[in-house]
């Protein structure tokens, strides 16, 4: 099991604005942004490179290229705020949207939207969803990858419950996760507590 939490100074900074209800949309979705640069810098430290030789203006380097193909998988709407800071520092990577809403009644995911083909998996898929309250969605959404055949999944989410991560870590153990803050609890209507409100409503002002 592999669950990292961004231990790092400002990620804690970013996130407590990020949770301020004063916190309006434009910046809440440039907190998002700064967020998911160290998210994706912690997650993708380790990914596989073959050696890479270039030419420099004075001589030959032996470097390094990624060599993994990589996807990066956006839960819409609110995972589709973290997509360009992603392909910033991926800017190889495909993208494969994906449509989920949860049920208001029920709290269970519900598909609407889909890319992800039946065949040809990508090497490595990167999971962009601000938020993890139950891990309904996450789940969905690792299984459909499971399906596709992919064999190294990372989730990589802004803030997530308690309970949501240890149901995950549970059902999902080899799946990699990286959180900036993780909550204690879910309220009655599995919301993070204290949380942030509802990231996709926040960032699109809806
Ligand atoms: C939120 C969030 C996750 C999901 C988390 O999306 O962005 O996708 O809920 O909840 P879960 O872990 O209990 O499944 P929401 O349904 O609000 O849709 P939105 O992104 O369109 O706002």
């Amino acid at each position: 099991m592999s669950i990292h939490i961004l231990d790092h100074a400002l990620a804690k900074h970013h996130i407590t604005t990020l949770r301020d209800k004063k916190t309006e949309a434009d910046q809440f979705r440039r907190l998002l942004r700064r967020l998911t640069t160290l998210l994706v810098a912690e997650a993708t430290k380790n990914l596989a490179s073959d050696s890479y030789e270039v030419e420099t203006p004075l001589a030959l380097f032996q470097g390094k290229q990624i060599s993994h193909s990589i996807g990066l998988v956006p839960i819409l709407r609110a995972g589709l705020s973290m997509v360009d800071t992603a392909l910033d520092l991926l800017p190889f990577a495909e993208v494969w949207h994906l449509g989920m809403y949860r049920d208001e009644a029920t709290a269970h995911p519900v598909e609407y939207y889909s890319k992800i083909p039946k065949t040809d998996p990508i090497d490595v898929a990167i999971i962009l969803d601000p938020m993890l309250a139950t891990g309904g969605s996450a789940s969905a959404v690792i299984d459909k990858l499971n399906a596709w055949g992919v064999q190294h999944l990372y989730l990589l989410s802004i803030i997530a419950s308690q309970p949501g991560v240890d149901a995950l870590c549970k059902n999902y153990p080899d799946v990699h996760y990286f959180i900036c803050d993780v909550d204690s609890s879910l309220n009655d209507k599995k919301f993070i507590v204290p949380g942030l409100g509802d990231a996709g409503d926040r960032a699109f002002q809806t």
